[in-house]
């Protein structure tokens, strides 16, 4: 028997008891005439002690051979602890040290195994096995875990049935690049990994099971960032003889019981719904953060026609009421100027109007704008005394990003972005297809199979980029946590869409066939959503990166800087493969 109880078991109730402990030694404290260790396992952290003339002097010997992350077992007593701890959970109790045995030696850990560690991240990932041992890593993980436990007892008890769904597949539409895998018994082949399972969860509601999820890992070959990670886990799900309110509905209840079971938050009433358009002119996002107000005003009217050629020849003035800011410094506006300016943003300048005290207007272009003037845009924005207008302009769409960015700059300068406070909305209504400048034609913007809005179907024909989709995502906090559609469950109409995606017959065929033909064997209304997994677990948690929820992640070149992966494959491997590989310069 290695262990009687673990590190965090222990407590005043089993005083007197002897036990056996195993864990890593955190730290050793010898003072001579006693020492104390830390003993560490996945449960918690229990100290164990040595006090001369209490224990036997050989123990005292051996402790001054042990290290940081020694392996031990020790049998001992457990006794009343001297000077208490609150803080830990077995802080009233100790265990004295009767006998230990070396399990296994360690070598001296690159970064400490503690809360607070002097590892910076790159050396943490290469380490990510002695990162995982602690705390704060820890407990993200148990929270993934708690999170997948409850998804799958919530989904359970709706009647949902859990099927996996094959890794190796054909290429699926979703708007990111695939991993590809070489076929060695299908020579010049080559599999796809999912980006999702979204066609095999269609076809699974043809074969009628009609209430189908699965925790799922998708891969997608695009740029990462914190929220992005080239595999990542979804909560896939799809139902059929539903329409978009049973949906809603149903996964509307799966996030209000996450978080009351994992986080002990109840949510009052429904979450709110916003169309996509109301989020694209308030916020600029399809995934705004509804923590603070700052919606976006429109000032073309008031800004317009007076001259100053930037907003005149601007397809629009926006602006944003940042309250209480009018104390804002020169240094801090250009600071704030610099900021927009940044190629990530984009902005070619930042106008401001500070609303003064004494009831007068200073704005950056005072040259081109009356006291009436500026007093007109504050009360279009609805600024008051001791405010800040900051305002951009340009083309409708960038300028519409770079205020979103610049709002949620404002938000986190401001503190309005507070990490315990939870935000859902239902974004609606979102358009079926993009265009895309660079290819000239039409994208889907979710995925091929969503369904068009039934009272949009004869905008198909005439004005295709006004069609509206039976398509919804869920937004928390500025983070787009999952999205789904109702789908197209027609032939006719999948053709239809196929042919408006600029796909030939052909093309649809070699890439859909299987989906078109099974569609003829009766496929049910149905429709569906998926979340992300890992970024519900991050947001649940208050915070951004994806990365700390995942246990092996990959950096933000896709590299595991760990297993060093990926790494080229010797010439016996690629001839077995019947590949080349050809690497440009760059
Ligand atoms: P979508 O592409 O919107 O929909 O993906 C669903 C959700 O997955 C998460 N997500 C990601 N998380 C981490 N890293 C990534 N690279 C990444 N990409 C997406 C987001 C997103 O909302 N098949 C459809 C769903 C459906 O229609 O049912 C789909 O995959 O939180």
């Amino acid at each position: 028997m290695y262990r009687s109880h673990t590190c965090g078991e222990l407590r005043s109730s089993n005083i007197g008891e002897k036990v056996t402990l195993s864990g890593w030694i955190q730290t050793i404290r010898d003072k001579g005439n006693i020492a104390w260790i830390d003993l560490r396992d996945r449960y918690g952290i229990t100290q164990l002690v040595a006090e001369q003339g209490t224990v036997d002097d050989s123990i005292f010997e051996q402790i001054k051979t042990f290290g940081r992350e020694f392996v031990i077992q020790v049998e001992g007593e457990v006794i009343e602890r001297y000077s208490k701890n609150p803080e830990m959970e077995t802080g009233d109790i100790e265990v004295r040290m009767e006998k230990i045995t070396l399990l296994n030696a360690s070598k001296v850990p690159p970064f400490t195994i503690e809360d607070e560690t002097d590892g910076g991240e790159e050396l943490r990932m290469q380490y990510r096995y002695l990162d995982l041992r602690r705390n704060p890593v820890k407990d993200k993980l148990k929270l993934r875990h708690k999170v997948s436990l409850e998804t799958r007892k919530y989904l359970d008890s709706v009647d949902f049935m859990e099927v996996e769904t094959p890794y190796l597949i054909k290429s699926t539409p979703e708007g990111a690049r695939d991993f590809v895998v070489p076929s060695r018994m299908n020579p010049g082949e080559f599999y796809a990994l999912p980006q999702s399972p979204q066609t095999f969860k269609q076809l699974l509601m043809v074969s009628g099971y009609d209430k189908y999820y699965q925790i799922v890992k998708c891969f997608r070959d695009e740029d990462l960032r914190a929220d992005r990670q080239p595999e990542f886990t979804q909560i896939d799900c799809e139902m059929a003889f539903v329409d978009q309110e049973d949906i809603l509905n149903t996964f509307e209840g799966l996030v209000k019981h996450l978080f009351r079971e994992v986080r002990g938050i109840e949510f009052e009433g429904n979450f709110p719904r916003m169309d996509y358009a109301e989020a694209m002119e308030k916020y600029g996002s399809d995934k705004p953060d509804l923590r603070f107000g700052m919606e976006f005003v429109n000032l073309n009217s008031g800004a317009q026609g007076k001259g100053f050629n930037v907003f005149d020849s601007a397809e629009i003035v926006l602006g944003i009421n940042a309250k209480g800011c009018a104390e804002y410094t020169r240094k801090q506006l250009d600071k704030l100027t610099d900021w927009v300016k940044r190629p990530q943003i984009g902005a070619k300048g930042l106008v401001y109007v500070k609303c003064n005290e004494d009831g007068t207007f200073k704005s950056s272009v005072d040259k081109f704008y009356s006291q009436e003037d500026l007093k007109e845009w504050a009360d279009l924005a609805g600024a008051e005394k001791g405010d800040l207008l900051l305002v951009l302009s340009g083309d409708l769409d960038a300028t519409r990003k770079q205020m979103n960015e610049l709002r949620l700059h404002m938000g986190d300068e401001l503190g309005l972005r507070n990490p315990n406070e939870f935000k859902p909305v239902w974004i609606m209504d979102f358009p079926l297809l993009e265009w895309d400048e660079e290819t000239e034609r039409y994208h889907a913007m979710h995925h091929p199979f969503t369904s068009p809005k039934k009272e949009d179907l004869d905008l198909i024909a005439t004005d295709p980029g006004k069609v509206r989709a039976n398509a919804y995502d869920l937004a928390m906090n500025g983070v787009e946590l999952g999205g789904g559609s109702i789908r197209i469950h027609d032939k006719d109409l999948q053709a239809r869409m196929f042919e408006l995606l600029g796909f030939s017959d052909e093309e649809a065929k070699a890439q859909f066939g299987f989906l078109m033909d099974a569609f003829q064997y009766g496929a049910p209304p149905h429709g569906g959503l998926a979340f992300g997994f890992d970024r519900l677990c991050a947001t649940m948690s208050g915070t951004d990166s994806i990365r700390d929820f995942i246990a092996f992640p990959k950096n933000n070149s896709g590299r595991d800087v760990m297993i060093d992966a990926p790494a080229p494959l010797d010439g016996q491997q690629l001839e077995e493969l019947s590949i080349a590989s050809v690497v440009k310069e760059s």
